[in-house]
């Protein structure tokens, strides 16, 4: 069957891995990646699709109406998967403006497009961080999709303030919407800004890795293969007006990811620099995945081991990517958020 699916923020970490997996797995579906190109989306990642007739490219801002408008005038859309957004939680707490901006009024933007001109599904890429963080102490306790809203930084609250107004949307004017909260992803094309990209490049490079306070913070890890599988079944298959926790079982403590990222690579651990620590930094998070594998069948292929091998022999594969990254203005912000920490 034919599909045309806009990919909002698709040249950047998650939503490229999901055009390549949507373009490799529908032969028939036409994908448009609507982009800004912030200093995260890379039109260099999308290189290997942009010459396939089943792909369009559109250099537009989420929170423009008129581009927006006139991209659903032009294409129809069947569907709407929206990962455009702000998705550093440093960056907001340094400048929290803009994540309102492209986060919250984009979201809303989308949504009075779909209500104009009509969809078939709105999908909300959302976050875990939208229900705050667990004690470290309980690891019985998990996030479930009834865990109550309770945001810590600008970045999850302005995510929270979307997935809200993506309900109102469903309830005031009857969009078909669905909502999904995934953990923290890793793979492929994973902006060097974040932790685990971060080691890696610093790693090969002999440079420090600064780990937040004492390490012990805990990340529920997800291969970003398998994040985009939950959202294709949830698109297709979901229940509209359903929010679906996404999230492998994979809890690990920032200092093991480091740890173990240096003994793939072969450096010594005397690179490790513990730093001040993010103010407000949530301290664990954990999802449990019940209701996506009892409703869609879904279940993570990739084991953390294998994933964290199969990334860091991907970036050695793939260094002219990083480098160009980290030789950018990328080079202003690590003086600025690392220069004194
Ligand atoms: P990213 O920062 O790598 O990419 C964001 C993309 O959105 C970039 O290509 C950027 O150019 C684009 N963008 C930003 N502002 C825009 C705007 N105003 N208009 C159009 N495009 C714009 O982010 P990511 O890590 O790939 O995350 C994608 C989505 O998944 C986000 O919504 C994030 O909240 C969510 N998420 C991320 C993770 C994770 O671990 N990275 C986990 C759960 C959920
Ligand atoms: O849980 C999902 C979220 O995961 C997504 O919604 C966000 O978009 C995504 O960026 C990610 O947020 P985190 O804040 O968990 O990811 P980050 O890679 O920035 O940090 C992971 C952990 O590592 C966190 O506890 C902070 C710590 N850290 C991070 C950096 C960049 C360090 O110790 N040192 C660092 O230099």
């Amino acid at each position: 069957m034919k599909k045309t699916i806009i990919v909002t923020g698709g040249a950047g970490f998650i939503g490229s891995n999901f055009i390549f997996h949507m373009l490799s797995t529908y032969s028939e579906y036409r994908i448009i990646c609507l982009d800004k190109l912030t200093y995260a989306g890379n039109l260099s990642t999308l290189q290997s699709v942009m010459d396939d007739p089943r792909f369009r490219f559109v250099k537009a801002d989420i929170c423009d109406r008129a581009a927006v408008y006139k991209l659903f005038e032009e294409e129809s859309p069947d569907m709407i998967v929206n990962f455009a957004a702000e998705s550093h939680v440093d960056r907001s707490i340094e400048a929290p403006d803009v994540f309102l901006q492209t986060n919250i009024m984009g979201t809303a933007t989308l949504m009075d497009a779909c209500r104009k001109y009509g969809i078939e599904r709105y999908h909300q890429v959302s976050t875990d961080e939208v229900y705050g963080d667990l004690p470290l102490d309980r690891p019985d306790i998990l996030f479930t999709e009834d865990t109550p809203i309770h945001t810590s930084s600008p970045y999850s609250s302005s995510k929270a303030a979307a997935d809200l107004l993506v309900f109102a949307y469903h309830r005031t004017y009857g969009i078909p919407v669905t909502v999904s909260r995934c953990s923290n992803n890793y793979g492929p094309y994973h902006f060097p800004e974040k932790l685990i990209p971060l080691t890696i490049a610093n790693a090969l490079t002999d440079k420090e890795l600064p780990v937040y306070g004492d390490g012990l913070n805990i990340r529920d890890w997800l291969y970003v293969e398998d994040h985009c599988k939950a959202i294709d079944m949830i698109i297709h298959n979901g229940r509209v007006g359903e929010v679906y926790n996404i999230g492998g079982h994979n809890e690990k403590t920032n200092i093991y990811i480091v740890k173990k990222i240096l003994d793939i690579i072969g450096k010594p651990e005397s690179l490790i620099k513990y730093v001040t620590d993010r103010k407000g930094h949530d301290l664990r998070y954990a999802i449990d995945p019940t209701k996506i594998h009892n409703e869609l069948g879904w279940l993570p292929e990739t084991m953390f081991d294998d994933g964290i091998e199969k990334t860091v022999q991907w970036y050695l594969d793939n260094k002219e990517w990083w480098e160009n990254i980290i030789n950018g203005e990328y080079r202003d912000y690590y003086k600025k958020m690392y220069g004194d920490r």
